[in-house]
């Protein structure tokens, strides 16, 4: 496996690849969700590059940038085993510049749920993945559903500035107990770990709820409140595929969406109906 660390390097590299790519980018400590992207990504390309890069630009003041979790050295391994061909493993100063044209995440989409409660997150997330799309120039690049709206930003972002990548939406993975997979539960304590099992649960009941047949959103939220309680939720939503909010679920074609704070960690969680 190479490590790169500088774009010149990256880009030098990948234009010796003449063969599908697969691109998988990341914020390093990587847990089995993120191995579930990379070994999508190894069985549909030749060749397959992961990034690790905590991206200042999506955090907000008074956010976990500093602390977020750091594990180079186990990722570097988990990489190597699983048969990574490239790891970019970039500065903040490799990849922005002084004085750069932003990337502003359209209004509508971004600036609800997630982009509320973190106003600017997604142009953050845009701006970098933008950068890194540009410089692995990848076939397919792979993304968690957890992130949902995310994922939406970046397809959207994909189409409508004509990038050639075609972006796959890959599914949540959770622990036995049904937590979804992500590098912030490492803050959370046994006593939070067992609370922040409420998300899932309340997807769950929800969907069960769905299949008898109720289908109006706010009754699908009280029920999902109920099951949170007494956490502090941020957000229940129900939208559909293209993030439009909606009254009604409407069967395969909606995501219902909740984010919470367990202790002082923001979890998010959502199930595609
Ligand atoms: O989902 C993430 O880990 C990040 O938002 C991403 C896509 C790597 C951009 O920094």
């Amino acid at each position: 496996m190479k490590i790169l660390k500088t774009t010149k390097e990256l880009i030098d590299y990948r234009k010796s690849f003449t063969c599908s790519v697969g691109f998988v980018p990341t914020m390093g400590a990587l847990h089995h969700g993120h191995i579930s992207l990379i070994k999508e990504a190894l069985k549909n390309n030749e060749k397959t590059i992961v990034s690790i890069f905590v991206n200042p630009t999506q955090f907000l003041a008074g956010e976990d940038f500093e602390s977020y979790p750091n594990r180079y050295e186990a990722d570097v391994k988990i990489c190597e085993l699983a048969g990574v061909d490239v790891l970019f493993m970039p500065t903040k100063d490799e990849i922005y510049f002084k004085d750069e044209p932003n990337i502003l995440a359209p209004m509508k989409q971004s600036y609800i749920l997630e982009g509320y409660q973190r106003p600017k997150h997604f142009d953050g997330v845009l701006q970098v993945v933008l950068k890194l799309l540009n410089l692995t120039k990848p076939t397919n690049a792979y993304f968690g559903k957890k992130d949902a709206q995310q994922l939406f930003l970046i397809q959207n972002m994909v189409k409508t500035l004509f990038l050639d990548t075609n972006i796959v939406p890959c599914e949540i993975v959770r622990d036995e107990y049904g937590l979804a997979l992500s590098s912030r539960n490492t803050y959370l304590d046994d006593k939070e770990k067992k609370e922040a099992l409420k998300l899932s649960k309340s997807l769950k009941i929800a969907s069960q709820e769905i299949m008898r047949g109720e289908l109006e959103t706010e009754y699908i939220k009280v029920t999902m409140r109920e099951i949170l309680a007494p956490l502090h939720v941020e957000y229940i939503e129900a939208v559909d595929r293209k993030f439009n909010k909606i009254e009604n679920i409407e069967l395969k074609n909606s995501i219902i969406l909740v984010a919470t704070k367990v202790g002082k960690t923001r979890l998010i969680d959502n199930i595609w109906i």
